[in-house]
């Protein structure tokens, strides 16, 4: 399949998904974006994100979230002193519910809707910060294409966050259950074939459903490194986690596995 096809199917089960993520959270987002100081990072497991974000200047700063979904995490970094944010997703449900929180929040923000590997040359050496968080790098088939359009849209010393799913997550993304030890549905680390969700991307509200195909590819930890390190982009700090930002792990291996990573660069 082509990876025009690839993506025009994601963006279709991604609408998809996106009504059932609106049903889960029952307007909660939209009520939420009324008191100024909401955010969405108030998970336990944000904590190291927290401490990385503190550290960084954002007073005056142009900004962007790639991919954004809805817009609440763009939104919330704003609130950290940014004066203006651009996010990009290819989700056309997911573009209008950001373009509806933003006029709740009252804050400095614009949403486009696009492929990531389509952005305009108009927002080339655009922002001081682009943050890239969990579940956004399973999507793009070569991270060197998706890493090669942070570059080109970060400014000189602008930096990135990366706040991901550890790699060694996916392997379970199949159907393996810690219980039944089905090892035979484990995704190889080493697979480069595009795997799929076929009962959807409920992630909120965890409701199974028929789901319109889509692609997921497994990117092993050298390939994101090598990704944004050909690319021009320096990385300052690597950081490895238990919490998984899913929820509570499997008891059986609660605080044995890396299950989330944060990368915090800076293009040269
Ligand atoms: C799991 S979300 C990641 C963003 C955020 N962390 C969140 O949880 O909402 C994945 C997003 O990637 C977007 N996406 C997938 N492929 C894309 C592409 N080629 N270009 C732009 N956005 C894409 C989807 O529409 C979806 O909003």
């Amino acid at each position: 399949m082509s990876e025009e096809n690839i993506f025009e199917r994601n963006r279709a089960a991604w609408n998809e998904a996106s009504g059932y993520h609106q049903k889960a959270r029952n307007g909660s987002l939209a009520e939420r974006f009324k008191d100024p100081a909401f955010t969405t990072f108030n998970r336990a497991c944000d904590q190291n994100l927290n401490e990385k974000l503190r550290q960084i200047d954002f007073h005056g700063k142009t900004i962007s979230h790639i991919p954004c979904n809805n817009g609440r995490e763009l939104l919330s970094l704003m609130k950290l002193g940014a004066r203006e944010a651009v996010g990009f997703d290819i989700s056309d449900a997911a573009i209008l519910e950001a373009e509806q929180l933003t006029q709740i929040a009252k804050l400095n923000a614009k949403f486009v809707r696009t492929n990531v590997l389509d952005i305009d040359s108009k927002y080339n050496n655009s922002f001081d910060f682009i943050f890239i968080s969990q579940g956004s790098l399973q999507w793009f088939p070569d991270l060197n294409d998706y890493f090669s359009v942070i570059a080109r849209l970060l400014k000189k010393d602008g930096k990135i966050i990366i706040s991901e799913i550890h790699p060694f997550k996916y392997f379970f993304e199949n159907g393996f259950s810690f219980k039944e030890q089905n090892f035979d549905k484990l995704t190889s680390y080493f697979e480069t074939e595009p795997n799929s969700y076929p009962t959807g991307l409920d992630y909120i509200g965890n409701v199974e459903y028929d789901s319109s195909e889509c692609f997921w590819f497994m990117h092993k930890m050298s390939d994101i490194i090598t990704a944004i390190l050909h690319n021009g982009i320096e990385i300052e700090d690597f950081d490895e986690y238990q919490n998984d930002m899913d929820g509570t792990p499997d008891p059986a291996v609660e605080g044995k596995f890396p299950f989330s990573y944060l990368i915090t660069a800076r293009k040269k």
